[in-house]
């Protein structure tokens, strides 16, 4: 039986589906509400939990430099095969620790946390933010979201609020610059997101 990493129980059981799922909606469709905030000139971009690869994509699309991290085995093959971007580097690697990440010893200017951080356990948020608020260039920007709605069958899934997320990464130097909240373009009518995003102050 295949060992899975905490949070991507389901995943790569259903990664067909999957991929046709985030394969459908296009990148610029699923980021329209807090496009501003993402970089725009050519900058380094970590996608934490890429999925499919849908975003890392776009990022590389975009001009920018991508780190796609995905601990999911068979969503990391396919995204590899769907978007072979010469600028997009894929690693295999996890919340909370995220250590091969560390051990390039990089920050990012803008680092996404989409549709994941509810997967992890209060413990492991609170460890997850101690790791990835550092990855954040002094100036740089988080963009994070979490669902909220009945849990997929087969999934580890907590309904996170966004006040505990923005006083958990408040705690490590990142303000709040967006915070919008909206129904889903997949998952049903009962299914919301709240989306946050951060600059971090520390180190400036
Ligand atoms: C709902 S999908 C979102 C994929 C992509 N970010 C998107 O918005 O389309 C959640 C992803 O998080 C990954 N994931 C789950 N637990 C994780 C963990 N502990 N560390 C990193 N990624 C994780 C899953 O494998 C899956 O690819």
């Amino acid at each position: 039986m295949t060992t899975r990493v905490s949070g991507t129980e389901g995943y790569g059981e259903t990664a067909a589906e999957r991929v046709r799922q985030y394969e459908s909606i296009p990148f610029a469709h699923v980021h329209r509400h807090w496009v501003h905030v993402f970089p725009t000139t050519p900058s380094h971009v970590i996608d934490i939990g890429a999925g499919t690869g849908r975003d890392a994509a776009g990022f590389a699309d975009l001009g920018h430099t991508v780190t796609a991290v995905e601990p999911t085995p068979e969503l990391r093959s396919e995204a590899q095969r769907l978007h072979p971007h010469p600028a997009i580097t894929w690693i295999d690697d996890a919340l909370p620790d995220l250590d091969r990440v560390h051990a390039l010893g990089q920050r990012y200017d803008l680092v996404m946390l989409t549709a994941v951080w509810m997967h992890l356990d209060l413990a492991q948020r609170e460890r997850a933010m101690t790791r990835v608020a550092p990855l954040v260039r002094p100036g740089g920007t988080m963009a994070l979201s979490l669902r909220h709605g009945p849990v997929p069958a087969g999934r580890r899934m907590f309904d996170v609020s966004a006040q505990e997320t923005c006083a958990l990464a408040g705690r490590h130097g990142l303000t709040v610059i967006h915070e919008s909240r909206g129904a889903a373009v997949l998952g049903g009518p009962d299914v919301w997101w709240d989306r946050l995003a951060f600059r971090q102050t520390n180190g400036r």
